[in-house]
């Protein structure tokens, strides 16, 4: 039950509920002081101890994660590894976004030279341009799909409107978006379009970069300027609150978030970042923290702060 997979969309790709984020492997454009042999230990890390779905994209490193990925997936059993990555962005111009079927085709093939692979299990449109009619995009994956090149279709960063335009013919497996404990947006906004369709969710920023592992106090809130401080005062308090549950488990605060997304149904795949080998080693704990239905209803109230 714990390590049970889940269906991502209408698509044969089945993953654990929880893998790898990896925009701090190989990301040196996004986090500057990384190095890349600590991103191979992370992916190793993970792929040798169960985390075996990696979330990755272009944009880490422009090309950087998928390579470094890559390379050491030539030891491991590539059927046993789910990899998602994502395009968008321009090479010659990163800050530029093109969703145009030809760009999308050609980012596929150089995705998988960099992955050293011949299939890609998600891949994603990391944002939405405003040029491409969306359907023709999402169109032009599916040809990818039918070649064999890609086995689900995954759009991130769109809003309802732009998901819709994207799922007229029903080739929509996956959403990614932001979403935490702290940031609940979807909940009203995606998933009720999401679930009768049956396209799968997968949140970024689970671990809202860090601050949900309870490792940040009172005088860190310059680190999370996107929070009044009237509503970073709440989320310590609601912290708290996981930290007493987590201690009835011998869990950490970090696990028992992990395991509060892992039971709900709307979140198919937990991607949590990592920097260090260690914190993968952490985190995968979460899949051994038996959840009861009281201690997930105790959370979700916690985190209730809308009105903060
Ligand atoms: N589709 C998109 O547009 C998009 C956007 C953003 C992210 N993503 C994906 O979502 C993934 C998750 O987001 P994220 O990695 O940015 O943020 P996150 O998962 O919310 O936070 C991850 C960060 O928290 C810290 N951390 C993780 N485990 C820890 C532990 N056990 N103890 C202490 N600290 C720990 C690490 O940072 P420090 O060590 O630096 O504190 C780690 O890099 C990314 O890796 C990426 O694959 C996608």
């Amino acid at each position: 039950m714990k390590r049970r997979l889940v269906p991502i969309g209408h698509s044969s790709v089945t993953t654990p509920k929880l893998g790898l984020g990896t925009n701090k492997v190989g990301g040196h454009n996004l986090f500057p002081e990384l190095a890349d042999q600590d991103g191979a230990a992370v992916v190793k890390t993970a792929l040798d101890h169960g985390l075996t779905t990696l979330d990755t994209a272009y944009m880490y490193g422009l090309g950087r994660s998928e390579e470094i990925i890559g390379d050491v997936i030539q030891n491991y059993n590539r059927e046993k590894i789910v990899i998602a990555t994502k395009a968008a962005h321009r090479p010659e111009d990163p800050k530029k976004i093109d969703n145009s079927p030809a760009f999308l085709k050609a980012s596929v093939e150089a995705a998988l030279k960099r992955l050293q692979t011949d299939y890609i299990d998600i891949f994603y449109i990391h944002f939405p341009d405003q040029a491409t009619d969306k359907a023709e995009a999402v169109a032009a994956l599916d040809q990818m799909r039918q070649q064999g090149k890609l086995k689900a279709i995954g759009v991130s960063n769109f809003s309802l409107a732009e998901i819709k335009a994207a799922n007229q013919a029903d080739l929509v497996d996956v959403v990614e978006d932001h979403y935490s404990l702290v940031h609940r947006d979807a909940e009203t906004t995606l998933f009720p379009y999401l679930r009768p369709h049956q396209i799968s969710f997968v949140p970024y920023f689970p671990l809202e970069s860090g601050l949900l592992t309870g490792k940040y106090g009172p005088a860190d809130g310059a680190h999370f300027k996107q929070f009044s401080s009237k509503r970073y005062a709440a989320i310590l308090k609601a912290i708290a609150q996981v930290r007493q549950i987590a201690q009835g488990y011998q869990a950490t605060v970090t696990q028992v978030i992990l395991a509060w997304y892992m039971a709900n149904p709307d979140l198919a795949l937990i991607i949590p970042g990592a920097r260090q080998p260690n914190q993968v080693l952490q985190n995968v704990k979460a899949f051994d923290v038996p959840l009861t239905p009281a201690d997930y209803h105790k959370i979700d109230q916690a985190f209730q702060l809308d009105d903060v």
